[in-house]
């Protein structure tokens, strides 16, 4: 998919660039639809900007970067933290919001198809950040669109935004991503989130360890397309099993909103517990992430580890969104 904005209007000059401002850098005017898009440079110029912005809080808490710029934020699913943190990055940088968390609210629940309400939008907004249940739906909505879409979770598929502020913690946490062993915990199968960072991860020289319920394993054409790329993949029996060698400890949830049938996920619900019994068996510069929400899998007991890493990772998010809506609108 060629992230790409299509052009519009008559003289065909992608519709949202004022005329004569001359504006470029890696991102600028692109969709974000898959970590796939990205090359090493992009991902190198999000980290620095990312870094950028997190000084730039820590000194003054917000400026004027995007003032005037309008962000539209249409979920169909729930969220905490992606949608707010991509209000809190507009904000911090002077921009607005058009908040759709609840698209019982809009004219979706008329029926109104997602190209329609993508089309309204975009009239209003400069990039529209897109929660889908149907994996596909922010590439459905980019071949409709002239501003950015970014993909904020498409069902099963990717949630790129998140591999990138997951790729920035173990960077801004471990020094380094090259060389480690990442260990990933849970439900592989239904997991958006491992799903895209597996594929950022495998630009690195990184091994790839899997544990997970029998049913919930890491998709095989996954594992096959990160093979054909000569990546260490290892299928763990058990945690315990890797525990040792494991630099950075990825958890999820069972993602129970994706099951057909509840009697599957009551069966594996529960299976795999985070605690500090464990983590006395972990490395001592071991990190322990989770995109959250946890719900049950890394016990509160473990909160006060300094390895936990996953309330620094929500805000190194912040950061992330912000590099990020600054790079697509061409500010950064
Ligand atoms: C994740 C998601 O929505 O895929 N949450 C998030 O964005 N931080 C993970 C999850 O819901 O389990």
């Amino acid at each position: 998919m060629n992230s790409t904005l299509a052009t519009n209007g008559r003289n065909g000059h992608t519709t949202h660039l004022p005329f004569g401002e001359k504006r470029d850098g890696p991102l600028f005017n692109q969709h974000i639809l898959s970590v796939k898009q990205f090359d090493q440079n992009d991902l190198d110029q999000i980290f620095v900007v990312a870094d950028e912005m997190r000084l730039m809080v820590q000194r003054v808490g917000s400026f004027d970067l995007l003032k005037g710029k309008v962000l539209a934020v249409l979920f169909y699913e729930p969220s905490t933290r992606t949608s707010s943190s991509f209000i809190a990055a507009i904000q911090r940088l002077g921009g607005s919001i058009i908040p759709i968390n609840e698209v019982k609210y809009s004219s979706v629940a008329k029926g109104e198809s997602l190209p329609d309400t993508i089309r309204t939008l975009e009239a209003y907004a400069d990039v529209i950040v897109l929660r889908h249940p149907e994996t596909g739906a922010a590439a459905l909505a980019a071949t409709y669109a002239h501003k950015p879409i970014i993909n904020a979770g498409d069902g099963v598929g990717e949630h790129p935004t998140q591999a990138l502020l997951d790729l920035f913690t173990i960077l801004e946490e471990r020094g380094k991503i090259a060389g480690s062993t990442v260990t990933m915990l849970g439900d592989l199968k239904y997991g958006r989130t491992v799903h895209s960072l597996a594929r950022l991860l495998a630009r690195y020289d990184v091994k790839l360890n899997y544990v997970s319920p029998e049913a919930l394993r890491m998709p095989a054409e996954l594992v096959d397309e990160l093979n054909a790329h000569g990546v260490k993949q290892h299928q763990a029996h058990s945690l315990d099993e890797v525990l040792g060698e494991t630099d950075v400890l990825y958890v999820t949830r069972v993602q129970k909103e994706r099951f057909a049938n509840l009697d599957d996920y009551e069966a594996v619900k529960g299976s795999y517990v985070i605690t500090p019994e464990i983590m006395a068996r972990a490395r001592a510069d071991m990190i322990l992430m989770h995109p959250l929400p946890r719900v049950g899998e890394i016990s509160q007991a473990v909160d006060d580890d300094p390895r936990a890493a996953y309330f620094r990772q929500v805000e190194y998010g912040m950061y992330v969104r912000m590099a990020l809506l600054a790079m697509v609108l061409g500010k950064a």
